[in-house]
């Protein structure tokens, strides 16, 4: 008899790869009593610890100027959470996490202060029986990486013949593709790149990974996905907000270095990659690699046509008056900070060559949305010619990033009646209606990964360095030409008329989210 195989029934999940860690791990976070630890890191590993999934033998050690005792740190967090936990709190999980949190002041310039620092890491060792596993995260400014690295090296910290000793390490990476070589060099005196953690929350983010699932787990989608049925790609990512209290990083930083050198070109790796070997980090990050190394780099005169940069002015957001960005309180009142931009990219290999992708970010923006738009060409035979049909419009297929989390398929469909007329319609997946989506900060995987030894969603210094490489000349030439006509762009507005003349001079148009 012949077996009949229907693929449908072969088991797709292999057991679920979500469980207690049995590897403990002492996490040693410098920045403790910063704003990321208390937004960010500590209600992600609070959130790891109600799933199940920190490691059964985990302890942290937070280290800061400030002159926290364990017991003050511990009554400071409990605090935080309430305002920036993301679930709903439960009093004996939190206590029975808080209380493996402890706290030793620290000089950063100090070699004593590292003494202390060592001698309480083999304390925690001991009483949690840690085996020497230690994950240091380095929520500070980048200055400061160098500096915490040489004196943890001396200190014996990090080459050690027990256990394993890793580094996260937050962005910004470097502030241009010289500074960020310089880094990465400074790092690599005391720390094998395979120690070296570097986060991009863009990439913990569900419907960033969800990007390579579609791609690949799915056979209808790669054969479409280059040049021969692709017009264009746009990505989008915009912002509310304003730029809320950062003001002396953000005004030398500008949209470029805040979004697009690090999160954008992460995720448009994701769009645009040759499949990998398989799920494996190296294979996945290589392919990443190759795809930033094919994007075409910009000669000093493809930045005057093929960009276009904007700071936003007093406008209104959600009805309400807002000040433009040179009215905020600590911006000069000439800044140059560029707080939007557009680019046109093309992708020098088989798959792209000639597709154009659009990407745009920026601030105090219409409304809060991360969208990557895929335009496939239009049908190629208007057999519609003889009817009441005008035209046809291009199939459109969107990753909606964030606030909504899902994909749409916008396709031509008959206009019930007598007459043949098309309408654009939409094919829907919602996260929320297929998956239970528990509200998190987006650093939990990115956390989890890192205790297991997973760094797929982890940049590898080459491909920082390479996306800084992409973004210099732009650095370069807007840096040397002072922009015309800031602020151009009202607050709430879609951006200046400079981002809409890049596409209109190419007979397209921006797909508004
Ligand atoms: C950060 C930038 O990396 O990402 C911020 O420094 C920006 O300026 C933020 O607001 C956006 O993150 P998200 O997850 O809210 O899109």
């Amino acid at each position: 008899m012949t077996k009949i195989l229907d693929p449908d029934l072969e088991t797709v999940a292999k057991e679920s790869t979500f469980e207690r860690l049995k590897e403990s791990c002492l996490m040693i976070i410098f920045g403790a009593s910063g704003d990321l630890t208390k937004r960010l890191l500590i209600p992600a590993l609070y959130n790891l610890e109600c799933e199940g999934l920190l490691p059964e033998k985990f302890a942290i050690l937070g280290t800061a100027k400030s002159d926290f005792t364990t017991e003050t740190f511990q009554a400071k967090l409990s605090e935080d959470i309430l305002e920036f936990g993301t679930r709903e709190f439960d009093s004996k999980k939190w206590k029975n996490f808080v209380n493996r949190i402890h706290y030793v002041p620290c000089d950063i310039d100090d070699s004593s202060s590292y003494e202390a620092i060592g001698k309480l890491i083999k304390k925690l060792d001991d009483k949690y029986a840690l085996q020497g596993n230690h994950l240091f995260y380095f929520a500070v400014s980048q200055l400061l990486f160098a500096t915490i690295s040489q004196h943890l090296f001396q200190a014996g910290l990090i080459s050690r013949t027990e256990g394993w000793t890793r580094v996260i390490l937050e962005k910004p990476f470097g502030n241009d593709l010289e500074s960020a070589l310089a880094l990465n060099k400074s790092i690599h005196k005391y720390w094998h790149e395979d120690q070296v953690w570097r986060i991009d929350h863009y990439l913990g983010k569900e419907t960033v990974q969800n990007i390579l699932a579609f791609r690949f787990a799915n056979g209808i989608f790669e054969p479409l996905w280059n040049r021969n049925y692709i017009d264009h790609i746009q990505f989008t990512s915009a912002e509310e907000v304003g730029v809320e209290g950062r003001i002396s990083y953000y005004d030398k930083a500008g949209v470029v270095r805040d979004m697009m050198q690090n999160h954008m070109f992460q995720v448009l790796s994701y769009i645009a990659m040759e499949p990998p070997r398989s799920f494996n980090a190296d294979a996945i990050r290589n392919s990443k690699l190759e795809v930033l190394k094919a994007i075409h780099r910009f000669e000093p005169e493809d930045v005057l046509t093929r960009t276009a940069r904007g700071q936003y002015g007093p406008g209104q957001e959600h009805g309400k008056d807002v000040c433009g960005y040179r009215e905020e309180a600590g911006i000069p009142p000439d800044s140059r900070a560029e707080t939007f931009a557009a680019l046109k990219l093309y992708i020098d290999n088989w798959r792209w060559q000639g597709v154009p992708i659009y990407l745009r970010s920026g601030k105090r923006l219409e409304k809060r949305a991360t969208q990557i738009t895929i335009q496939f060409k239009r049908a190629p035979h208007a057999i519609f010619r003889d009817t009441s049909v005008e035209k046809t419009r291009a199939n459109r297929l969107i990753f909606n990033i964030q606030p909504n989390r899902g994909i749409e398929m916008i396709f031509e469909a008959k206009v019930p009646g007598p007459k043949m007329q098309l309408q654009p319609v939409h094919m829907n997946f919602e996260y929320q209606d297929a998956f239970d989506l528990a509200n998190g900060t987006g650093y939990e995987t990115l956390l989890h990964d890192c205790l297991t030894n997973d760094a797929t969603l982890f940049p590898s210094s080459d491909l920082v360095e390479t996306s800084w490489d992409i973004v210099q000349p732009i650095l370069d030439v807007w840096g040397s030409l002072p922009p015309r006509g800031f602020p151009n762009y009202a607050a709430g507005s879609w951006g200046p008329d400079e981002a809409e003349k890049l596409m209109t001079n190419d007979g397209r148009r921006w797909k508004n989210p």
